[in-house]
């Protein structure tokens, strides 16, 4: 299939191919996303096989105003709440579905995730699309979410109709996802949307339901049973930059990722250090990316405490290094 790569001022163009049933690569300030109107259940199903996405593993719907909302989903007032806090932005709320959402873009789950990314191109292109348009990030099923348009090409030339070419994303990571469990808010993947900011929201605590082992039958979240964020080169993981002499002797093709300064390595492809732990998430999967590309076999990642947006990198590293949690 031929891909059009569309500039920026051109966003009509890439709105015209959802319209007209086609895929469209779009940014967001999390990831890159790979878009079919919602409302289309065959263009929905594409989505699947471009990404190589198990059908059970239902999609974002993205929307830029409260019609598109409403066309989507109901909002109960906890919901409300945090849209009013947080939208647009970084937040993925889990919500009733209304009917007419076709099944597959929730695969059968009676409730759908629905976003309003605050990236301004993005919702250019939402408005320009008419109604919500179903994503999950552009990446093929188990790879890191593209950040950069050379990422988002790389994974999805030639499976989709256009590529939105916008600036590298800004968070960097996939959006918090909130969900309500008995009436109660719980966190269903954690994101750059904190769990101290959604509790301060609500006046109420809120657990993640990353860190807890999976109930019976079928996940609450059904992303989390699936292998993730993962890079060609083996990932492991480190507390301090002082374990990296030992954990590196005899490496070869060896690339390092840390939040400050890293001592001396002899061999290292690259060293990236960060200035602090909101970068280093910003260009977590870039670095994957362009440390593939520059032949690294091994990437040494710093691990943060699960706290904050810590509680986000964590997360990801975690299943890119293969770690249970
Ligand atoms: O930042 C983001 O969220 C990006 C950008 C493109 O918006 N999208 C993204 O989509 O990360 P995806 O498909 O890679 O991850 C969506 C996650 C999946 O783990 C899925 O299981 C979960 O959202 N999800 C979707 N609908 C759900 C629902 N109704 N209930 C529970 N989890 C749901
Ligand atoms: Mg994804």
């Amino acid at each position: 299939m031929r891909t059009q790569l569309i500039p920026a001022d051109r966003v009509k163009e890439a709105a015209l191919l959802i319209r007209k049933g086609g895929l469209v690569v779009f940014p967001t300030e999390t990831v890159y996303g790979l878009g079919a109107s919602a409302f289309n259940p065959g263009a929905c199903a594409r989505i699947f096989s471009a990404k190589g996405r198990p059908s059970d593993n239902p999609l974002i719907v993205h929307i830029a105003s409260e019609e598109q909302l409403a066309e989507v989903a109901q909002l109960p007032p906890q919901a409300a709440a945090l849209a009013k806090a947080f939208w647009p932005g970084p937040l993925s709320l889990v919500l009733p579905k209304n009917p007419s959402l076709p099944e597959i873009v929730t695969a059968g789950l009676p409730t759908v995730a629905v976003r309003w990314p605050r990236d301004e191109l993005a919702q250019a292109f939402l408005r320009e699309c008419g109604s919500g348009v179903a994503a999950p990030s552009a990446n093929v099923s188990g790879a890191p979410s593209p950040t950069t348009f050379e990422m988002a090409k790389g994974a999805m030339l030639g499976r989709v109709e256009g590529i939105l070419k916008g600036a590298d994303c800004q968070e960097g990571l996939e959006s918090t996802i909130v969900g309500f469990v008995d009436g109660q808010a719980k966190i269903f993947r954690p994101g750059n949307v904190t769990a101290n900011e959604i509790a301060a929201v609500l006046g109420v605590d809120v657990l993640s339901l990353a860190y807890t082992p999976p109930s019976e039958g079928r996940p609450v979240s059904p992303g989390l049973k699936y292998k993730h964020y993962k890079p060609n080169a083996e990932v492991r993981l480190f507390r301090s930059p002082a374990e990296l002499p030992a954990l590196t002797a005899g490496a070869d093709k060896f690339g390092v990722l840390v939040v400050g300064s890293a001592p001396e390595l002899p061999g290292a492809c690259e060293v990236r250090s960060f200035a602090d732990w909101k970068e280093f998430g910003r260009r977590l999967y870039s670095s994957f990316f362009e440390l593939d590309q520059l032949g690294c076999t091994l990437i040494l990642a710093q691990l943060p405490e699960a706290e904050g947006v810590g509680a986000a990198i964590a997360n990801r590293l975690t299943k890119a290094a293969g770690v249970p949690n």
